[in-house]
């Protein structure tokens, strides 16, 4: 995904909200909203007060923004959204919105622009949110397609969640000790007995959404698909697999990879996942300010798209379409359904998926088993990005909303497709039908990957 640029409201197919009962599910709306917000803002503030302000303003890697732009990014969204575009109010700090165009700006050369120091950035962005909150409590919703299921305000908390990732990556970058703390994931009981993929029966499911009231415009609409049988991992790729691929000489055999991956290995000297390295015969990993030694049975984390390919490769399997990933995910062969997650139409909650950053890591594979879809496969949702072989189009029907520059402009063979969510990933922005999309190379993301194969 990318940074987002300035609104040009326009709008189809949102689901309406009329009469009395759908009045009831408006103010249920509005409320899920206020909630998202908040949760949002805690997690911003949580990663924007963990570092002084030296460290809030520093450029801690040439592929990510200094932090405190982030912070006054994500207050000048909401500005341009919920208070001029909803609210039809003045804009309140002009002279900044084009500091805080990702679009205007790459990463690489916000630390020289005129940013807002931490203080004012921090204040701006307060006052944003308490007139954003008057806004949501005094505007009608429905009418306008940006207000119906008050669309506007769920993907203002997506998107802030989705700077709470980005700036978690940024943590991860930085040196120094580590400023953050999380208990651990939940240990996988009995993973030593689970079968190690699972058969997914062929035939047509439903993929997309046309009725989820905050999905975002390239998860829709629902059709139909064709899936042959395939089968697909159980669980991720654990770092234990990934490393018999590195000693088998994963990283120094062409025929494992693309040309272009083989490329990427030659000119970056990679030998393993970002963040890894040998030392006295032993796997070590840095994770958040902390040198730790690798853990085997925890899914492999940081690789590019290439090294999940060159994997499958070297494993005689193959990456699983996106079509596979989401009918593994959703789809119930009892009804015929696809679920909004793999273990049914509730929200996620802690006993299903490792989402939210509760957690500085992925989870042991085999954990959560109460997240298991009808094909028993596990870890769908949260812990890593899975990497799909699929390149990130259009669905039949799409229609760009409430910009082209959120989807339309990214589509394209240049971008793979990522499903599912990682651990730094809230719940508000993750959905079976949700679709994450990033450069073959990237490696400084959540990403992770499982394998499939031919039936
Ligand atoms: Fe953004």
């Amino acid at each position: 995904m990318t940074d987002s640029p300035a609104p040009s409201p326009a709008g189809p197919h949102r689901p309406d909200v009329s009469g009395a009962r759908d009045a009831q599910d408006a103010e249920v709306l509005r409320e899920r909203a206020v909630a998202a917000l908040l949760t949002a803002r805690e997690r911003t503030t949580l990663l924007t007060d963990s570092v002084d302000d030296h460290e809030l303003a520093a450029q801690h890697s040439p592929l990510m923004s200094p932090l405190v732009w982030d912070l006054a990014h994500i207050g000048n969204q909401e500005e341009l959204w919920l208070l001029r575009g909803v609210g039809g109010r003045e804009a309140m700090r002009p002279e900044i919105d084009g500091l805080y165009d990702a679009f205007e700006h790459p990463r690489a050369t916000r630390t020289s622009l005129p940013l807002l120091a931490p203080a004012e950035a921090r204040s701006y962005a307060a006052e944003v949110r308490g007139r954003a909150l008057d806004v949501l409590g005094s505007t009608p919703l429905g009418g306008r397609p940006l207000l119906r299921s008050a669309f506007a305000f769920g993907m203002i908390a997506q998107h802030e969640q989705q700077h709470d990732e980005t700036m978690l990556i940024t943590h991860q970058l930085r040196s120094g000790p580590a400023a953050l703390s999380a208990p651990e994931p939940p240990r996988a009981a009995g993973a030593a007995t689970l079968p190690a993929e699972v058969l997914i029966p062929g035939g047509p499911f439903t993929m997309g959404t046309s009725t989820e009231p905050w999905a975002l415009d390239n998860e829709r609409p629902a059709h139909r698909r064709e899936v042959p049988a395939f089968f697909l991992d159980t669980a991720p790729v654990t770092c234990g697999a990934y490393r018999a691929f590195i000693e088998d000489g994963g990283y120094t055999e062409r025929r494992w990879w693309t040309p272009e991956g083989w490329a990427m290995v030659r000119k970056h000297e990679l030998t393993a996942p970002l963040f890894w390295r040998r030392e006295s015969g032993q796997w070590l990993r840095r994770r958040f300010g902390v040198t730790e030694p690798v853990p085997a049975d925890e899914p492999v984390l940081h690789v590019s798209w290439y090294e999940a390919d060159a994997y499958a490769r070297w494993a005689c399997r193959r990456l699983p379409t996106e079509a596979e990933w989401e009918k593994a995910a959703r789809h119930d062969p009892a009804t015929d359904r696809s679920r909004r997650y793999p273990w049914g139409d509730g929200d996620p909650a802690p006993e299903h998926a490792n989402l939210g950053q509760r957690h500085l890591r992925p989870a042991p594979a085999g954990a959560y088993p109460a997240g298991r879809s009808p094909s028993g496969a596990g870890q769908l949702i949260g812990d890593v990005w899975e990497w799909t072989s699929s390149d990130f189009l259009p669905y039949p029907g799409f229609a760009p909303f409430p910009y082209r520059e959120y989807s339309e402009v990214f589509f394209g063979p240049g971008h793979k497709v990522l499903r599912g969510g990682s651990f730094a990933v809230d719940a508000v922005a993750c959905r079976g039908t949700f679709r994450n999309w990033d450069l073959p190379v990237r490696r400084q993301i959540f990403s992770g990957f499982r394998t499939a194969s031919d039936a």
